[in-house]
């Protein structure tokens, strides 16, 4: 599946065909200047906040009122049973969910206050600050190493000079974990990389459009426990510079990794409502809920 990139507005090259560069508008001795060049310096993390997220496929309601906030720079998990909402959720958070015809919410999911349903923004935007990565790794497969890379910037108008192109792809690799694999064979196609490369190659896909927040639903389920554990360590130095968001069904995995974490449950029949959330540790040392107890411990899931 591609739909992360592929259903976003394509803006088309410039038609001077010098991507990344204005001519001269008038007269002589005017320098050529790089057009919106990439920023240097690195992304900030954004607060996501869902609030009172209820969500429907056709008369089927699968979520009810879910509020949460997860705080910039900080990883938050949702845990929970199959079924129960979870990624439903994280689609609602970057704007997928309205992809599926039958599919409607109400609710609102604010990035730094700001309202990503609010008509005036362009749903692009939200793509590009809110990225996502699939349990599936989903490279394509007979493009590049290196054009995987920056394959998200087309897609979402981000404007990179072909000298920044190179130095791009180098920092999102390095920042993904996948550098020093890969950088002998930039040219090689994706499809030749493990499952855990090309979920880190999905990783630096997704930060080559500098994203303020990354959502990530079940990253590592297809993944061996060598790749889990160097993804698990590519999110932690991550989470400086990027929100992080993740859906596990492993709980080693969320007590590893996320500080914050929410717990998901669809009672028989019923939407799925956050039962509990809070500081991960305490929710696994000490649950309030005796539902996220019995969760946690393993006793149903
Ligand atoms: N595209 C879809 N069309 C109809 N129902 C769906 C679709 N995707 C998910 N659902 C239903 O929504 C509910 C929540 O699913 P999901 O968000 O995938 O849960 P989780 O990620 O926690 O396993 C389930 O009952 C599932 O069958
Ligand atoms: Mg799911």
């Amino acid at each position: 599946m591609t739909d992360d990139i592929t259903t976003v507005e394509v803006i088309p090259e410039s038609p001077d065909g010098q991507e990344g560069i204005r001519p001269p508008r008038f007269g002589r001795g005017i320098q050529q200047q790089p057009f919106q060049a990439a920023e240097p310096e690195p992304a900030t993390p954004a607060t996501l906040e869902g609030r009172n997220i209820t969500a429907w496929f056709g008369d089927h309601q699968v979520l009810d009122r879910v509020s949460l906030t997860m705080e910039a720079g900080v990883i938050t998990s949702l845990i929970g049973p199959s079924g129960c909402g979870k990624s439903t959720f994280l689609r609602i958070l970057n704007r997928m969910h309205e992809l599926v015809p039958s599919a409607s919410l109400a609710g609102e999911v604010l990035l730094d206050g700001d309202d990503i349903y609010d008509p005036a923004r362009k749903l692009v935007d939200a793509r590009k600050q809110i990225g996502m990565v699939f349990q599936k790794p989903n490279p394509f497969p007979a493009m590049s190493i290196y054009d995987n890379v920056i394959a998200g910037l087309k897609l979402t108008g981000v404007r990179v000079s072909h000298g920044e192109k190179d130095e791009l792809v180098e920092s999102c690799l390095v920042k993904a974990g996948l550098w020093n694999e890969v950088k002998d064979r930039l040219r090689a196609p994706g499809a030749g990389l493990s499952g855990g490369q090309q979920q880190r190659l999905c990783i630096a896909r997704s930060l080559a459009v500098r994203p303020r927040v990354l959502l990530m639903d079940e990253p590592c389920s297809a993944l061996d426990p060598t790749s889990t554990r160097v993804i698990e360590e590519t999110m932690l130095e991550l989470a400086h510079e990027v929100t992080i968001v993740i859906v596990t069904h492993n709980m080693q995995q969320a007590q590893r990794v996320s500080q914050q974490c929410a717990f998901f449950l669809a009672a028989q029949g019923t939407p799925g409502t956050i039962i509990e959330h809070g500081d991960t540790e305490a929710m696994f040392a000490d649950p309030i809920d005796p539902r996220t107890h019995d969760y946690v411990s393993g006793r149903f899931g």
